[in-house]
């Protein structure tokens, strides 16, 4: 999988590619994620990729121009199955966009800056647009990481265990059963039994039945 993510703060979205299971599926070959800098793309004074709104109102908008430029540049070298632009207006982010976005080949990932960009770009350059969750952030560059982090693991060969993404919290609508390690009893506190009995199906029921309960308790709206 590539991924190429716009944005007017690269820096932003360095660390979470320079760690742990990230960096892991890129020194494996297993997705390229490159960050381009949208002031590379203007031909103004100061590299400017911002201006006023039409109409007045307070904040800046990114301007098409430059977005253009570096989607249609990108475009031309290979064919992109989306091109997504990360807003708070978006559709919700859900485990299963992004077991379906982890099936891709090659994405783009717009960022947004200030009071969002002009219209025309959601209108002709852009396929999806994803929210993380309702709130706002100052930009888009931590939704496009979240987003990186949790279709990259979802990658085939990407976590150790093959299975263990197959076990998380919301695979299949239900939240993950509570896990234990060393030690078996810490100051009075006891591991439940059970796991403790080597007993591997009946370990197997335990968890189901916990997962249904936590998410009872927890989560009814997954189950209806
Ligand atoms: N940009 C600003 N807020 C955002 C959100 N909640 N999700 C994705 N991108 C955003």
């Amino acid at each position: 999988m590539r991924i190429d993510i716009i944005t007017v703060l690269p820096e932003l979205l360095r660390s979470p590619f320079e760690a742990s299971i990230l960096k892991r599926a890129i020194d494996k070959g297993l997705v390229e994620v490159h960050t381009h800098n949208l002031r590379d793309y203007s031909d103004k004074s100061y590299n400017q990729v911002d201006d006023y709104q039409f109409g007045g109102g307070a904040g800046m908008v990114l301007m098409i121009e430059p977005i253009d430029k570096c989607i249609t540049g990108l475009k031309k070298a290979r064919e992109y199955d989306e091109i997504i632009y990360l807003t708070p207006d978006g559709e919700t982010l859900n485990q299963k966009m992004a077991n379906r976005i982890s099936m891709l080949h090659n994405i783009i990932l717009l960022c947004g800056h200030y009071k969002g960009v002009d219209q025309r770009v959601r209108d002709t350059l852009i396929t999806r647009e994803i929210s993380i969750g309702d709130y706002v952030l100052s930009g888009g560059e931590l939704g496009a990481a979240v987003l990186c982090d949790t279709v990259i693991r979802l990658i085939p060969g990407v976590l150790n265990n093959e299975t263990s993404a197959l076990t998380d919290t919301f695979q299949d609508n239900l939240l993950a059963p509570p896990v234990y390690t060393r030690p078996a009893i810490y100051k009075g506190l006891k591991v439940p039994p059970i796991l403790l009995s080597g007993n591997f199906p009946e370990i197997e029921n335990w968890r189901e039945d916990q997962a249904q309960k936590r998410t009872e308790h927890l989560r009814p709206d997954l189950l209806e």
